[in-house]
């Protein structure tokens, strides 16, 4: 079948269902062209949050699924490649975050949004990459256990020293977003070309960024100029095509999240279809993992 036929089947299925389609800013073009929204884990969270379509279709990973139904528990919430995980977010087990509780009885615990609703019930607050300063600087406590990126934890500290950051586990980090050169980017700089590096890279590479940002946010400001490279995953380069097709987007063709490229239109119509792959959080896990989302929701 050609593409065209398959994203026709797509959209009437969707219509038929009455299903909303969630995509995350780093799946294949053709699953963008058929989404109702694509954006990054943020944008993906609240607008689930706000669906009121009784089916909603994540295309993603696992942790947007399970944020999906914290957040919006009526409804039945799929995803299409039940193998789409997150190798950051499983580097991190509620065991870890209780034992580090134990150890720092005073500190505040934020998990990034990349991660299980299992750790996020027993957490204050989960952040996203384009919130974790804030997050981090509303609360309280001084000091603050966050996991499980410790790059992102590394940002949050240089951004925030009057708080101490206690990262875990010991070098949990996203393969995607190691990848990057310096070398590289020297010479880019060089050229004249501005930078956007996501936080989840390591402190060497964000050196050099003229923004740190989400996803979401790469996407906001690619338009205020004609030339990028961009240190993400590399399906934000074609993200960043189809907004601003007129602009160019460099980086780096190896940086490939084999995850976010599980899922194809064969596999939409097929969950589509038959309305598999839905995704349950236990009750008890979704309510405590709740209050930390919505706390996150609730800092302006
Ligand atoms: P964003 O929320 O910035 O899209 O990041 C999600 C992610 O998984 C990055 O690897
Ligand atoms: Fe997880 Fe990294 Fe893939 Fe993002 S790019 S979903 S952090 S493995």
């Amino acid at each position: 079948m050609t593409k065209r036929n398959l994203i026709a089947d797509v959209l009437r299925l969707k219509s038929e269902k009455n299903a909303l389609i969630l995509a995350h800013n780093y799946q294949i073009p053709e699953i963008h062209a058929v989404a109702d929204i694509v954006g990054d884990s943020l944008e993906l969270a609240l607008a689930a949050r706000k669906a009121t379509e009784p089916v909603l279709v994540l295309c993603g990973v696992r942790f947007m699924a399970e944020t999906a139904h914290i957040l919006n528990p009526e409804k039945k919430v799929l995803l299409p490649d039940s193998d789409a995980g997150c190798p950051l977010a499983d580097f991190l087990t509620p065991g870890m975050i209780l034992e580090a509780k134990e150890k720092y009885p005073e500190a505040a615990v934020v998990v990034y949004i990349n991660s299980t609703a299992e750790c996020k019930a027993v957490s204050d607050s989960v952040c996203t990459s384009g919130n974790a300063v804030r997050i981090v600087k509303s609360l309280k406590q001084r000091q603050v256990i966050f996991g499980p990126d410790t790059n992102l934890a590394s940002y949050v500290q240089s951004v925030l020293p009057e708080k101490e950051i206690i990262p875990i586990p010991e070098g949990g980090h996203c393969y995607v977003h190691m990848q990057f050169d310096t070398e590289d980017l020297k010479e880019v700089k060089t050229a004249g070309i501005s930078i956007m590096v996501h936080p989840e890279c390591p402190a060497n590479i964000r050196v050099h960024a003229d923004h740190v940002i989400s996803t979401g946010k790469m996407a906001e400001i690619a338009k205020t100029g004609s030339a990028w490279y961009i240190c993400t995953e590399v399906g934000m380069l074609d993200r960043l095509k189809e907004l601003c097709p007129d602009q160019s987007f460099i980086g780096l063709e190896d940086a490939i999240c084999a995850d976010m490229k599980k899922t194809s239109l064969q596999e939409l119509i097929t969950c589509l279809r038959d309305l598999t792959g839905e995704v349950i959080v236990p009750p008890e896990i979704m309510e405590k993992a709740r209050r930390a989302l919505e706390y996150m929701i609730s800092v302006p």
